[in-house]
């Protein structure tokens, strides 16, 4: 079987003929490729949340061409936006040219926290407390027994404290959670729970919140990528001038909230879309995500592009990734599930490395087609065939009407529907 990602001319196969590919290369079972096509049903949405009245689908789209660590990825990405999975398979295909992505990550450190009132004495409580280290990691693995087993479980406490002028001075305690494959919000939780009876007699104050914080700095992976200028396509001169774009397109967004805001949003094009198909929560990663880009006290680009010495485009992202490929909807939603075994990661550090490349790489597209053509010419094209099928094209119509409303310059709706009947009426 040919486990290359690179699948020249993807886009022009048919569904049936997409499914066939992936499911060659997945080894996905006449089941799992039916799931692929339907999606969540109505009695498995009842009981994933509360009031269900339906089920809200968005396309799965496959990107092409990853190739991470010297591996080879299929990425699932379920997202609503025309040129997101076209744009991120193109730059995979370039990135191949310098070697493709190098990706690294952390342990799977998450923090719980705990929120102490009214401690008489801050000094005293602080020092009980790292004094009773071991009683309370005893307290805290209790409950989760497997992760234990697999290395992970609590590993430490920590104690920070705050002053704040109407609660008065808060003791805030930290506990450092190995979380494994899991995202781990319930044993975090479960943890926090635990211990604060423990912490209030140790301290004398009164335990409030008890919760895992989204803020997983403990938990990052980055990604690299080094592009040669030939990758660029059009000749040396111009991939030079594309590089130097690149560069310049970055420094706009490390000096600009309203420009770093947009190119953040770039990449969590991509980063959400492959959260999103693996059944994690996007909103999670989004929050992190972009209290680390004011990590230094204003908000910035996560991205670095910088021109190697050679002349090649260097790339760089690193931000917190609390992803999971057991528990949850991971397992829960059947799609999440098929979209895990796709991408064929053998670990949760594994998956937030593949969506960290692929952030990276669609932050490249985004930022290359701006610095060059600008976007709205690619964008448009794509956008004119949603625009088709809002305004009721049939399948078979769908391409001739986005050609021609390309053509006509007025990508609009209302044009799209004079056409269809135009179309209609002369054949
Ligand atoms: C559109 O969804 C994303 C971009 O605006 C990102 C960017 O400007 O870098 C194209």
């Amino acid at each position: 079987m040919n486990r290359s990602s690179r699948i020249p001319g993807f886009y022009k196969k048919s569904i049936e003929e997409r499914v066939k590919a992936v499911a060659d290369w997945a080894g996905l079972s006449p089941e799992e490729q039916a799931i692929l096509r339907q999606g969540l049903g109505l009695a498995q949405a009842d009981k994933m949340i509360e009031n269900v009245v339906g089920v809200f689908s968005l396309p799965l789209g496959i990107g092409v061409n990853f190739l991470i660590n010297g591996r080879d990825y299929l990425i699932p990405m379920v997202v609503e936006e025309p040129s997101v999975v076209a744009a991120v398979s193109n730059v995979a295909r370039m990135a191949r040219e310098g070697g493709g992505f190098q990706t690294g990550s952390t342990e799977p450190l998450m923090i719980a926290q705990v929120q102490l009132l009214d401690v008489p004495d801050i000094e005293k409580a602080a020092e009980a407390i790292r004094s009773a280290r071991d009683e309370l990691l005893a307290i805290a693995n209790q409950f989760h027994p497997t992760i234990q087993r697999l290395g992970g479980g609590a590993k430490d406490v920590a104690v920070r404290v705050i002053e704040d002028t109407s609660v008065g001075t808060m003791l805030i305690v930290h506990l450092i959670y190995d979380t494994r494959d899991a995202m781990g919000a319930n044993a975090l939780n479960t943890a926090a729970e635990a211990i604060a009876p423990k912490l209030e007699s140790l301290t004398g104050g009164r335990a409030l919140l008890r919760i895992l914080s989204n803020y997983s700095t403990l938990r990052r992976a980055w990604a690299r990528v080094r592009i040669p200028p030939s990758a660029f396509g059009e000749g040396e001169t111009k991939g030079k001038a594309v590089i130097r774009g690149i560069v310049a397109a970055n420094a706009f967004a490390e000096a600009d909230v309203y420009r770093a805001v947009t190119h953040n949003k770039g990449i969590m094009n991509g980063i959400d879309a492959v959260v999103m198909a693996t059944g994690n929560d996007w909103r999670a990663v989004e929050a992190a995500a972009h209290a680390y880009a004011a990590k230094d006290g204003r908000y910035r680009s996560l991205t670095e592009w910088r021109e190697s010495e050679d002349g090649s485009l260097e790339g760089y992202l690193e931000l917190p990734m609390a992803l999971g490929i057991v528990g949850g909807a991971t397992r829960s939603h059947p799609q999440a599930r098929v979209a895990l075994k796709i991408l064929g990661v053998r670990s949760a550090q594994e998956l937030a490395e593949v969506v960290v490349a692929v952030g990276l790489a669609q932050n490249l597209a985004a930022i290359r087609a701006l610095a060059d053509e600008g976007i709205q010419k690619g964008h448009m094209s794509l956008h004119a065939r949603q625009l088709a099928l809002a305004a009721g094209a049939r399948d078979d119509e769908v391409d001739a009407v986005a050609e021609r409303l390309v053509q006509s310059g007025q990508i609009r709706e209302e044009t799209a529907r004079e056409i269809i009947a135009e179309m209609r009426a002369r054949n």
